[in-house]
């Protein structure tokens, strides 16, 4: 019997009148990230109720009900980082270079599957009886690609690929989106669109690395997983990926750059916005207090505050303290080592950061630049002040300060003036609101919301059982064959050809005359 969850009532009355859907789907969630997580969540639960049953991987802990099964992985981020403890720490002192930064993501890749190919939860799921069906695996593609192992494993049911990290660069190898280094800065670097020369040069370096790092180095690690997991004649990860019948990435265009999408490529970005939270009273009297704008300082789930160290900590509150006409929210993890607090700052370890901004109290986000963070802001036209630690959130600030919607603060800059000074900076021109206004205008006018889409997409390719044939031809073709190398060549032997022939008649027509 497939569950209905909490509309057990109403599916059985509703049991004669509509087809059951009774349909299994495999979630291989596969970042340890909480703000994926609830990413992630947005989707499962939708589909949850809409009635398929589903099995979840999860990194963070949840209930399993009837209609939702989850395998969970305990600890999997403090396991990853216990591996960085040991080679010396984490330094804020400086920002990464950009090849710094594709090197570091491949090795955090490399480093979770390490782990996560040796938990329970991979085997409960390798012990499945292979006549269990499912009717549609979900991947999260941002990293995890040996768990695409489960795809054959499972008697390839359909695949849809999720990602709640941009468009990941290497989206370029599951959909065949086109990249042009020429116009397209890679996520890890500082450029815009409009790149100088050498910034071209620079950018054609750095994606070659980014693409060449993963291919050669990652996913020949990820296959030898599979290998191990499935079986000696399992398909490569990189054959796996393009089996995925859709890509759904995190973007949206009132905040990314210009990009060529294929039709395989939805952009759901900001499916995360409408989900519901609660605001607690005390932070609902907070959030009323008259006539002072309101300022949100969150650096996300990964980054923490509590983590800056207490120097840091005193610095940023010594700001607040100096800025008496605002009101402060603070997500930090441990107040109490701040004692005692001034009567314009909140803090608290967790906050319902969407519900905050939708409350349209807040004039300011200070972030550490996650990208699920900026989308809120923009959303809901709160501008930003962002202090990138690693990974996209250089890019993600960048993209929102060409935008002038944000300004950025390094984090080696960090201290009380300057941060003082940034905040003033923006709450004392008008232009980044207005700017930010304008933003959250073409993000929000939209046809539907993105999960509407993000779900509307899936249940096609569970409806159509996998054949929309939307998938690239390029995937049944050589790269010789698919980058037009044979034809240059060709083109090549038939100039020196005409050439010679050329040639060849006006030396007839000199000897003639
Ligand atoms: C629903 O999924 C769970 C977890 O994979 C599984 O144990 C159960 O048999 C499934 N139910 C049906 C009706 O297939
Ligand atoms: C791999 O495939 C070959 C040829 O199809 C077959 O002979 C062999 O038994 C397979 N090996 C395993 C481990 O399944």
């Amino acid at each position: 019997m497939c569950s209905f969850g909490k509309y057990s009532i109403a599916a059985v009355v509703l049991l004669f009148s509509v087809p059951v859907i009774c349909q299994n789907i495999l979630f291989l969630q596969t970042t340890p990230s909480k703000s994926h997580h609830i990413w992630n969540k947005q989707i499962f639960d939708r589909l949850y109720e809409n009635g398929y049953n589903l099995t979840i991987l999860s990194y963070e802990e949840e209930h399993s009900i009837p209609g939702k099964t989850f395998f969970y992985v305990a600890n999997f981020y403090d396991k990853i980082m216990a591996l960085y403890q040991n080679n010396g720490g984490s330094d804020a002192d400086s920002e990464m270079t950009p090849i710094q930064n594709i090197i570091n993501m491949y090795d955090f890749y490399e480093k979770a599957s390490g782990i996560l190919i040796t938990e329970k939860a991979i085997t409960q799921l390798l012990d499945y009886p292979r006549s269990f069906k499912f009717e549609l695996i979900i991947h999260d593609f941002t990293m995890g690609q040996f768990l695409l192992g489960f795809v054959e494993r499972f008697g390839n049911p359909p695949l849809v690929s999720i990602s709640a990290f941009n468009a990941p660069s290497y989206t370029a190898w599951l959909a065949d989106i086109p990249t042009r280094v020429t116009t397209m800065p890679n996520y890890a670097s500082n450029f815009g669109p409009n790149m100088t020369f050498l910034e071209r040069c620079w950018n054609l370096f750095y994606w070659t690395l980014d693409y060449f790092y993963r291919q050669w180095i990652f996913m020949s690690n990820e296959d030898g997983r599979v290998r191990e997991l499935f079986g000696m004649n399992s398909s490569s990860t990189t054959q796996l990926e393009k089996k995925s019948e859709i890509v759904l990435v995190n973007m949206d265009f009132s905040m990314d750059y210009h990009q060529s999408l294929p039709p395989n490529v939805i952009p759901v970005g900001g499916l995360h916005i409408s989900r519901q939270e609660q605001l607690s009273p005390d932070l609902e009297e907070f959030l009323d207090r008259p006539s002072k704008a309101v300022i949100l300082f969150s650096l996300g789930t990964n980054v923490k505050s509590e983590g800056l160290g207490l120097d840091i900590n005193r610095a940023i509150l010594d700001a607040f303290v100096s800025l008496p006409e605002y009101n402060f929210i603070w997500k930090h993890g441990d107040p109490v080592s701040l004692g005692s607090l001034p009567a314009n700052v909140f803090v608290r370890s967790w906050i319902p950061q969407g519900k905050i901004l939708s409350s349209g109290k807040v004039r300011l986000l200070i972030s550490h630049g996650g990208l699920l963070s900026l989308q809120e802001a923009v959303w809901y036209g709160a501008p930003v002040v962002g202090i990138p630690f690693f990974a996209d959130q250089y890019q993600n600030v960048d993209k929102l300060v060409r935008a002038g919607v944000a300004l950025r603060l390094p984090l080696p800059h960090l201290n009380r003036n300057s941060l003082t000074e940034v905040i003033q900076a923006i709450l004392q021109n008008d232009r980044y609101h207005e700017n930010m206004l304008q933003r959250s205008k073409w993000f929000k006018n939209q046809p539907e919301m993105p999960l509407d889409r993000a779900i509307y997409s899936i249940e096609k390719v569970i409806q159509c059982k996998g054949s929309l044939h939307l998938q690239s031809p390029t995937n049944g073709m050589t790269p010789v064959q698919a980058y037009g190398i044979d034809l240059l060549v060709g083109a090549f032997i038939t100039l020196a050809l005409v050439r010679k022939l050329v040639r060849h008649l006006l030396s007839s027509v000199n000897k003639l005359s």
